[in-house]
């Protein structure tokens, strides 16, 4: 047999000997199935995707690969925003899908034991049966995994008060390129021993190990919560007020920003709820959670003083269960929604949140200066602005010669605002060209370093977070 790319027929054989002939794809169709993630349009496809059992498998895989220098990227659910999971590279895509169990809640301590191709929000629901919160929600919680979660550090609306993946991160199993497993920490909520190797995995995009489990630190799950929608006429006023909320003293549960595009396009997707856009530019979605629920109110009336302070329009208070789950089924769609509106490009921009209306109307004008419409929205009480911007009318050329010229800027304006490139999707594979905005030689080369001592032959996740200037 003969496929084409990476691997030839000698490397093949090897991987049906070690593998039931089921774990291994080698047809076109089923490569394609793994060739893309939600990152644009783009497609690569593995020349073999292997879907190993256990860790022991992924050992023998990942030794054989590293001997015979053949590239290894880690696939998850293929929810990824930065192509972090594209087999750029050809070579094996090693699929985690068969490591998807819970291995154990362990209610005394309140940490869990999982495999990486659980889904996140599976997670959060088996937790909450125990009384637990595993609080990281991407908007893909649904569909997304904790592997994917672990390999990008990912956030979501709630890390504003919980904080994101890493936060809730006590100790990783890993396979490294050369075959060995190793544990990274301690089942510890603290640990002040040595170079923190836990921290180190997580984000780092496959390119450094493999996780085959994690520990994950659990918090008590809140029983209350209120959400509140407040409309703005003005969006750099919607973002003004999110600073002045915590100053207020209130850490909200959530703090979400949405443009009136944001939502405007979303409304189409979601027949069953209504939001009134008259003379509205933007939306601040606010919750509260807690264990008191007059408590809970008074940090409400709170936060509707510092509002009306920012000229916020009539504030709907979701009613119930079901009109929270309306709003954040708005919120969560929004991405999907921009994606089937038009091409986009999404860039995930993050600065100290008081930055915010800053880098909104710097987004605005340089938006306006090289001809594109933006969308955004995203986590604003972390000072996470997610940027869609559309292809629209741009022509072709616009769009792959000048667009990268208006993110430049557009990241150099994150940057002056002491933010950075991204908040929760990773650099991988379309924002890698833009790390040097962000870090200087030294830095990158600092990076460069450690990843030559995970990886001394360059086999994990090849082509990924390093600008071809700085290439392993
Ligand atoms: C969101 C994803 C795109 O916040 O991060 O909807
Ligand atoms: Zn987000």
């Amino acid at each position: 047999m003969n496929i084409a790319g990476m691997i030839n027929p000698e490397q093949l054989q090897f991987f049906l000997g070690l593998l039931q002939l089921e774990q291994v794809k080698i047809s076109e169709e089923e490569r394609l199935d793994y060739a893309s993630d939600e990152t644009e349009n783009y497609v690569f496809p593995a020349d073999v995707v292997l879907l190993p059992n256990n860790t022991n498998e992924i050992a023998s895989i990942l030794k054989y690969c590293n001997a015979e220098k053949i590239p290894v990227t880690a696939l998850g659910a293929l929810t990824g925003l930065s192509g972090g999971a594209l087999c750029v590279h050809g070579g094996v895509g090693l699929s985690l899908e068969r490591l998807n169990k819970i291995i154990s809640i362990d209610e005394n301590n309140g940490q869990v034991i999982v495999e990486p191709a659980v889904i996140t929000q599976v997670l959060q629901e088996e937790c909450a049966k125990k009384g637990w919160y595993y609080a990281p929600d991407p908007a893909s919680r649904g569909s997304c995994s904790i592997g994917g979660n672990l390999a990008e550090n990912s956030g979501g609306p709630h890390a504003v008060k919980y904080g994101v993946t890493k936060d809730f991160v006590l100790n990783l199993e890993v396979v490294l390129a050369n075959g060995e497993v190793i544990w990274t920490g301690a089942n510890t909520l603290k640990n002040s021993t040595g170079y923190n190797l836990t921290q180190l995995m997580v984000g780092s995009e496959g390119t450094l190990g493999i996780i085959t489990k994690a520990v994950l630190k659990l918090v008590p799950l809140p029983p209350f919560n209120k959400l509140l929608l407040a409309p703005f006429p003005s969006a750099e006023n919607a973002c003004a007020a999110v600073s002045a909320i915590f100053r207020a003293g209130i850490t909200p549960s959530a703090l979400e920003f949405m443009e009136r595009d944001a939502i405007a396009f979303t409304l189409q997707f979601v027949d069953d709820v209504q939001v009134d856009l008259n003379g509205v530019e933007a939306h601040l979605l606010i919750e509260v959670d807690g264990t008191d629920e007059s408590s809970l109110m008074l940090e409400c009336e709170k936060i509707l003083a510092v509002l009306e302070k920012f000229e916020a329009g009539e504030v709907l208070f979701a009613e119930d269960h079901e009109q929270k789950e309306k709003l954040w089924k708005v919120r969560r769609k929004v991405g999907e929604a921009v994606k089937s509106h038009s091409i986009y490009k999404e860039e995930d921009t993050v600065v100290p949140r008081f930055e915010l209306p800053v880098l909104l109307r710097g987004v605005k004008e340089i938006g306006s200066r090289y001809g594109f419409q933006s969308v955004c929205y995203g986590h604003a009480g972390d000072g996470n602005l997610h940027v869609n911007i559309l292809k629209g009318q741009l022509t072709d050329e616009q769009w792959s010669q000048e667009l990268p010229k208006a993110i430049k800027e557009i990241f150099e304006l994150v940057v002056s605002l002491n933010g950075t490139l991204s908040g929760e999707h990773g650099i991988g594979f379309v924002q890698k060209e833009y790390m040097p905005i962000a870090f200087n030689e030294i830095q990158l080369n600092l990076m460069k370093q450690i990843k030559q001592v995970f990886d001394p032959n360059g086999i994990l996740n090849p082509g990924k977070i390093f600008p071809s200037s700085h290439s392993i």
